[in-house]
């Protein structure tokens, strides 16, 4: 069998080969089976495409390969199997060693779509080999260097993604998206607060621009409040909000349902989660008890909260899953949150044992969604505590409930003698419906 030639001209930033399929067989019986198999897949018959696309004869051609993994990604969706969208990726990434051939369009609307299916897998380091690729071709487009840092983030690999931002900056030192981007990996690897600020308002200007996102709304915010920089940081908070990236500039959680009643402390008679709080009320000894008895299990808290002090963590139930073998530690606890299913299975939050030395303090934060609510149980040493959530503060009381909305600002300081337990019990907002709470992603 012999080949038709069809690419020649590959021009510097770009490719200006015609619409052609490089290996398009010269056999018009070869041709006309990929016409059929092409009419097969438009037809949803995936399956005989593929069959179609996979003769051994087409093994050198784009167009085969193209057919062969649009069909397996079709019959993937289809029948949500995995492992047939693997076949299809792995189709893709044959059909992408053949990019010198293909022209621009042809080129952009296969990689939009391989990368489109590996982030969908949930395998974002895969997309580096495809971003190397569209860089290459197009060298002088800063878009797919971005592209490339927003999927090594993606894949927590936070070091990478700061390689190609130092490369991307050298090139385009006034990219606002690079910019912001840094200023990101600054602040949350390097805890080089200052410069982020400065990287993030380079990115900011004039509230608009490519990176006027809510995310580094948050993120330049949030620095300059750990640098105790207040009145900056509620300027951008107020301009945040006036952009429509948070609810408001004190409730600056990124993940929400917008129609949900906003306020920061609740009444628990507001909410069907009466019988949840008097149940933990009455059963607080024996809850104190279970934290108390478990506590070589505490975990530091990680995420950089504390200005000073000392707080510790156990989680029970985390995005509304038991973490595997905790209830047998605490079975009264979980007996009484299992009785509730917004709790227990409210997949935007968790279920903990909350322990908080003397001398603590917890700066201004926010927590990442308005879909829950935090209910607190005081357990032990609650003197000299408080909770400001927004602009209210209270005090915890041993054996009693607090209700209070954790993407609002809040802030906790331990002004007593003796280390504070407090059990905190996440549980779905009463306003998000049935679906609603079976379907909004985990967090
Ligand atoms: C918080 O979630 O920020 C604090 O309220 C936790 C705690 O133990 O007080
Ligand atoms: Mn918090």
């Amino acid at each position: 069998m012999t080949y038709i030639a069809t690419f020649n001209v590959i021009e510097e930033g770009g490719n200006s080969v015609e619409d052609w399929w490089p290996g398009e067989p010269s056999e018009p019986q070869w041709r006309r089976q990929l016409d059929h198999a092409e009419n097969q897949l438009h037809q949803g018959a995936w399956a005989a495409a593929v069959d179609a696309a996979g003769a051994p004869e087409l093994h050198n051609s784009a167009r085969a390969l193209w057919l062969m993994a649009r069909a397996l990604d079709a019959g993937a969706e289809a029948r949500r199997d995995n492992r047939m969208l693997a076949r299809a990726i792995a189709a893709y990434f044959r059909l992408l060693k053949m990019a010198d051939g293909l022209s621009d369009a042809r080129l952009l609307s296969i990689t939009n779509r391989t990368i489109d299916r590996v982030y969908f897998q949930g395998t974002y380091l895969s997309a580096e080999p495809i971003y190397r690729l569209l860089i290459r071709r197009f060298p002088n487009e800063p878009a797919y260097h971005n592209n490339l840092t927003i999927s090594f983030l993606m894949a927590n690999r936070a070091d990478l993604a700061e390689g190609v931002l130092k490369e991307t900056l050298r090139r385009w030192p006034d990219d606002q998206v690079a910019l912001a981007h840094y200023g990101f990996v600054l602040k949350t690897q390097h805890n080089r607060l200052e410069e982020a600020v400065d990287l993030f308002e380079k990115a900011l200007k004039d509230d608009s621009g490519p990176a006027c996102e809510a995310r580094f709304y948050y993120h330049l915010g949030d620095a300059l409040l750990l640098l105790g920089r207040f009145p900056e940081a509620h300027m951008v908070h107020k301009r945040g909000a006036a952009l429509g990236h948070f609810l408001s500039p004190s409730q600056r959680s990124l993940y929400n349902v917008p129609r949900l009643k906003s306020q920061p402390w609740w009444d628990v008679s507001q909410t069907p989660y009466s019988n949840l709080a008097r149940a933990l009320e009455a059963s607080w000894r024996k809850i104190l008890q279970e934290g108390e008895a478990a506590r070589a299990l505490y975990e530091q808290e990680k995420e950089g909260l504390r200005e000073k002090g000392e707080w510790s963590q156990l989680d029970l139930f985390v995005r509304g899953q038991e973490v595997p073998g905790r209830c047998k530690r605490a079975p009264v606890t979980c007996g009484i949150v299992r009785a509730e299913p917004a709790a227990a299975s409210c997949r935007r939050g968790q279920i903990k044992f909350s322990l908080i030395e003397p001398g603590t303090h917890v700066r201004p934060h926010v927590g990442p969604t308005n879909c829950r609510l935090r209910m607190h149980l005081g357990l032990s040493n609650t003197t000299g505590t408080y909770l400001r959530v927004d602009r209210e503060t209270r005090q915890w009381r041993e054996g009693k409930v607090l209700l209070f909305d954790d993407s609002f600002e809040h802030e906790v300081w331990h002004n007593g003698t003796r280390p504070r337990l407090v059990l905190i019990v996440d549980v779905w907002h009463p306003a998000l419906t049935p679906a609603e709470r079976r379907s909004l992603p985990a967090i």
